[in-house]
């Protein structure tokens, strides 16, 4: 299967859809922050030079058929909040990996876990299997958002990433179609 054709999602409070260069102002706001970013393969955006050039990045991995960058956008005023990219797709696999970052000001209100799980179920009826994540052990946050939503513990690989300068260690999480566990979108 060719990388799966994910169409705006609409959840209670967000919508979820491709990323336009518009976006780039508000996500300043997200990946600008260092608190935020403290986890992430990159550093946090100091100009939107940076934001340019990260979608640049984004957009190759788009035009190579691995990718797709996402945008979590507040119903209530349209405002984009945070990220979603699935990347890494294998095609012969039928497996995904999934990427999210939401600003600072927003976190703990269940926005991820909203959009997780919506797109969750919106991949696996696009046909792909498997759907995994990384994540460095002390992002907590992380770990037990994956967790709380269904999401298998798999193991960790040791000091598989350098970010920042630094080798951290990396738990796999990942998540069936076919899992009991796999998320329903709300009645
Ligand atoms: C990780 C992140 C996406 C969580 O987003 P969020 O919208 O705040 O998470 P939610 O509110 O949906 O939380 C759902 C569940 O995850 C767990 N969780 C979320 N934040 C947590 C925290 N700081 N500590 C412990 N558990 C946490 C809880 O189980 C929570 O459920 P509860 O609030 O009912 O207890 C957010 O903290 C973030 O963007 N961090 C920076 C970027 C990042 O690290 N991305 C992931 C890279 S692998």
């Amino acid at each position: 299967m060719p990388f799966p054709v994910i169409a705006p999602i609409r959840t209670a409070r967000l919508l979820i859809r491709p990323i336009v260069a518009s976006d780039l102002a508000d996500l300043m706001a997200v990946n600008g922050d260092p608190h935020t970013t403290r986890y992430l393969p990159y550093a946090h955006w100091q100009s939107l030079d940076d934001a340019a050039a990260w979608l640049k990045r984004m957009d190759a991995l788009a035009a190579a058929g691995t990718a797709q960058q996402y945008v979590l956008e507040r119903a209530s005023d349209t405002k984009v909040v945070g990220t979603m990219l699935l990347f890494k797709f294998d095609e012969g696999s039928a497996r995904v990996e999934l990427g999210y970052v939401l600003g600072h000001s927003h976190w703990r209100q269940g926005l991820m876990r909203e959009a997780i799980q919506a797109m969750c179920v919106h991949t696996f009826a696009a046909g792909v299997r498997r759907i995994e994540a990384e994540v460095n052990p002390l992002n907590e946050a992380s770990c037990a958002l994956l967790s709380q939503i269904g999401f298998v513990y798999e193991g960790t690989l040791r000091r598989r990433w350098v970010t920042k300068g630094v080798a951290h260690d990396t738990r796999v999480f990942g998540l069936l179609a076919d899992d009991d566990v796999t998320p329903t979108l709300p009645a």
